[in-house]
C-alpha cells in the first residue's frame, strides 16, 4: 500500500525544515510560527508543529501534513511531493503508482488537450506551411514549436466544434470554456499558442495572426471556470522548477518574450500577458523567489509598466532588480538582435528598483528650475527613507549632498522627518479568525474527533460507545479514523492526513477541528461526560422530530403514543 510508504518518508522529514526552507519561521514554546502562505496575510498566523508534524493557520484553516504543504505550496501533485521528498531522504520511490485524482474539470481540460493536439497537427500539415514560414522567419525553430505546443487554427468554421462534438462533447460546454462560439470554431486561421495553468495544463489560447489584415493582433481565450487570467502567469509551472535553481525569477510582458528567453536557456521567467497585475499572482510570484527582475518592453507604456508594477512588488518583503532594455525593444526582438550574451550581460547589469524609479524620476526634471529641483531632492529624499538600510541611506544622502551642494545636515533633517512619519513594522502577533459560533454539542463532538487523534485508547472507547452523529462529515470522519486505526494499529494526525488528503469533505472538516481550541487528551470519565453530551444532543433532535410528526398527525390515538414517547424520552429512558 502507498500509505506505507507515504508515512516511511514522511517519517523521516521534519515538517518544521521542510516548510522553513520555503517561509521564515520563529520558535515560540513548542511550535513555530510563519506568516501563512495560504492567504493574504502578514502576521505570522501558522503554527508548524514539530511534535505532530503538522501546520495550522489559525487565520485561513489551512492545515495538513508535510505532503499537503508542498502540493499547496509549490503545486505538486501528490507523486511529485513523495518523489521529491523520496529523493531527499534516499527512499527510492520509482515503483509506485497513485491513481489519479479526478474532478469535475477533467473533461473540460481534455477538450483542450485535444484542441492542442488537433491545432498542432494544422501547424505540421501542408495547410499549415505559410504559418510555419512565419514562425521560421522569426526564428521560432521548430524545436520552440514543439517545446510551447505551438499549433495553428484554419480558416474553415468548424473543424475543431465538429472534432470535439465527434468525441461527445456537447455544443453547450464548448461555447462555455471558449472553443467555440455560435456553435462555431472562435479561432480561424490564427497561430495558436496554448496557455498553461499553474500546474502546466493548457486551460486556454492565445491566437496570433500571421497574415496581414486588420485584425487584432492577438486574441484570447475568454475568461472560464478554468481559465482564469488574474491566477495564472504565462510560464509558471516551468519557471517553478527553474527558480530555485537559478534563485530569481524574471518578468516579462508576452510569452514571445518567454519563448525568446527559453531558446538561450533562460527559463526562470514568466509573461504578464497585457493584464494588470492581481494580488494572486502576486503570491504566485513571491512563492517563486523573493528576487525579483523586471524585464518589461523598452518602449514608453514598458517604462509605465515597470514602475507601477515595481511600485505594487514594493509592498511586499521582495528584493526588486529592473532589466531596463534600450527603446523600443521588448526581450523578443532584443535577444533576436543581439544574441544570448549581450542579454545575459544586461541580466548581470540589472539595476534595483528604486534607483531605476530615481532615474525615471530624474530624466523628467528641469535642473534649471530651483522649484523643480528641490522637488527632486525631496522625492529622492522620500524614497531614500523606505530603504531600511541605514548605510544604504547615508550613502544616497551624501551623493545626493555633493551632486547638488547641499549641507549634509539640511538632507538628513528632512530624511528624519520621513523615517518619523514611516509605518511601523507589523507587531507579531496571532489573529485568530472569529471562529464560526459552535454550539456545546458540536464542541464535544469536535472534541472527540480530536481526542481520537491523539489517542489510541480512546479510538476504541468511542467504537464501543456506537455515538450517534448529527451529520455525515463528524459520521465519515469519526469511521475513517476508526478504520485508519485498524488498518495500522495506531494513529498520527500527521499520517491520518495523507490517509484523507482525497477525501476533502473530511480534509476541510478536520481542518476545522484543528484550527480550534481543543484538548489533546484526558481521562475516561470526562470522556464520558463528553460521550453524555452527545447523548443528550441526540434525545433533543429526537424529540424535536417527534414534535414535529406529533403536530402532523392526525389520528389522536396516535398522537396519543408519540406523546408518550416523547414523556419518556425527557424522562430518560429509552
Ligand atoms: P506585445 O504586443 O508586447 O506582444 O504584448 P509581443 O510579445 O511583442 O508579440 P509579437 O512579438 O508582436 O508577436 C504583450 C502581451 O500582451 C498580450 C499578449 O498576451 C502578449 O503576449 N496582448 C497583446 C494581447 O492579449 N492582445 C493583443 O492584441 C496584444
Ligand atoms: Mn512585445
Amino acid at each position: 500500500m502507498n500509505n506505507e510508504l507515504a508515512n516511511t518518508i514522511r517519517s523521516k522529514v521534519d515538517i518544521v525544515d521542510i516548510i522553513g526552507e520555503r517561509i521564515p519561521l520563529v520558535a515560540r514554546g513548542k511550535n513555530f510560527f510563519g506568516v501563512c502562505p495560504f492567504h493574504d496575510d502578514t502576521n505570522p498566523s501558522m503554527s508548524v508543529s514539530r511534535e505532530k508534524q503538522i501546520y495550522t493557520c489559525f487565520s485561513c484553516h489551512a492545515t495538513g501534513n508535510v505532503f499537503t504543504f508542498l502540493m499547496d505550496y509549490e503545486h505538486m501533485d501528490y507523486k511529485q511531493v513523495l518523489k521529491y521528498l523520496g529523493d531527499k531522504v534516499g527512499i527510492n520511490t520509482n515503483g509506485i503508482h497513485i491513481s489519479k485524482k479526478t474532478t469535475k474539470y477533467d473533461k473540460l481540460y481534455e477538450a483542450y488537450l485535444l484542441a492542442t493536439k488537433y491545432y498542432q497537427n494544422n501547424l505540421n500539415s501542408t495547410i499549415g506551411k505559410e504559418a510555419k514560414k512565419y514562425l521560421l522567419k522569426r526564428n521560432i525553430t521548430e524545436e520552440l514549436i514543439k517545446e510551447f505546443e505551438i499549433g495553428l487554427s484554419l480558416s474553415k468554421k468548424d473543424d475543431l466544434t465538429n472534432l470535439l462534438t465527434s468525441k461527445n462533447y456537447e455544443l453547450i460546454t464548448l461555447n462555455r470554456i471558449g472553443l467555440s462560439s455560435d456553435n462555431h470554431d472562435i479561432y480561424n486561421d490564427r497561430i495558436m499558442f496554448p496557455l498553461y495553468d499553474i500546474s502546466g495544463k493548457v486551460v486556454g489560447f492565445s491566437g496570433r495572426i500571421y497574415k496581414d489584415n486588420n485584425q487584432n493582433k492577438y486574441l484570447n481565450t475568454k475568461e472560464t471556470e478554468i481559465f482564469k487570467k488574474g491566477e495564472l502567469l504565462y510560464h509558471y509551472h516551468i519557471a517553478k522548477e527553474e527558480c530555485r535553481q537559478k534563485k530569481s525569477i524574471i518578468i516579462m510582458e508576452g510569452f514571445m518574450d518567454v519563448i525568446r528567453a527559453s531558446s538561450i536557456g533562460i527559463r526562470n521567467t514568466i509573461a504578464l500577458m497585457g493584464t494588470a497585475l492581481t494580488k494572486q499572482q502576486i503570491n504566485l510570484i513571491k512563492r517563486l523567489s523573493k528576487k525579483i527582475i523586471l524585464c518589461l518592453d523598452g518602449d514608453d507604456p514598458g517604462v509605465h509598466a515597470t514602475l507601477s508594477i515595481g511600485e505594487m512588488l514594493s509592498e511586499e518583503d521582495l528584493e526588486i532588480k529592473v532589466l531596463a532594455l534600450p527603446n523600443p525593444e521588448d526581450p523578443d526582438s532584443f535577444i533576436l538582435k543581439n544574441g544570448k550574451e549581450k542579454f545575459n550581460n544586461l541580466l548581470e547589469q540589472a539595476i534595483k528598483f528604486s534607483d531605476f524609479k530615481m532615474q525615471k524620476l530624474k530624466e523628467k526634471v528641469d535642473f534649471r528650475s530651483d522649484e523643480e529641483k528641490a522637488e527632486y531632492i525631496n522625492k529622492v529624499i522620500e524614497e531614500t527613507s523606505k530603504i531600511n538600510d541605514e548605510i544604504e541611506r547615508e550613502v544616497v544622502l551624501k551623493r545626493l549632498a555633493k551632486e547638488f551642494d547641499i549641507r549634509y545636515n539640511t538632507l538628513e533633517m528632512r530624511m528624519n522627518s520621513y523615517l518619523r512619519n514611516k509605518p511601523k513594522n507589523e507587531k507579531i502577533f496571532i489573529q485568530k479568525k472569529n471562529p464560526e459560533k459552535k454550539d456545546k454539542y458540536r464542541k464535544a463532538y469536535e472534541q472527540i474527533i480530536y481526542f481520537m487523534l491523539n489517542n489510541d485508547w480512546i479510538i476504541t472507547q468511542v467504537e464501543k460507545e456506537n455515538l450517534i452523529f448529527p451529520d455525515e462529515k463528524l459520521r465519515r470522519t469519526c469511521n475513517e479514523i476508526i478504520y485508519y486505526y485498524k488498518q495500522y494499529g495506531k494513529i498520527n494526525i500527521a499520517d491520518f492526513y495523507t490517509y484523507i488528503q482525497d477525501k476533502e469533505p473530511i480534509r476541510e472538516f478536520l481542518n476545522n477541528v484543528l484550527a480550534g481550541d481543543y484538548l489533546e487528551t484526558t481521562n475516561k470519565e470526562e470522556l464520558f461526560e463528553y460521550f453524555e453530551v452527545t447523548r443528550d444532543y441526540c434525545k433533543k433532535q429526537e424529540i424535536k422530530r417527534l414534535t414535529n410528526l406529533m403536530k402532523k398527525e392526525v389520528d389522536p390515538l396516535e398522537q396519543a403514543k408519540i406523546v408518550e414517547k416523547i414523556r419518556k424520552l425527557r424522562l430518560g429512558d429509552k
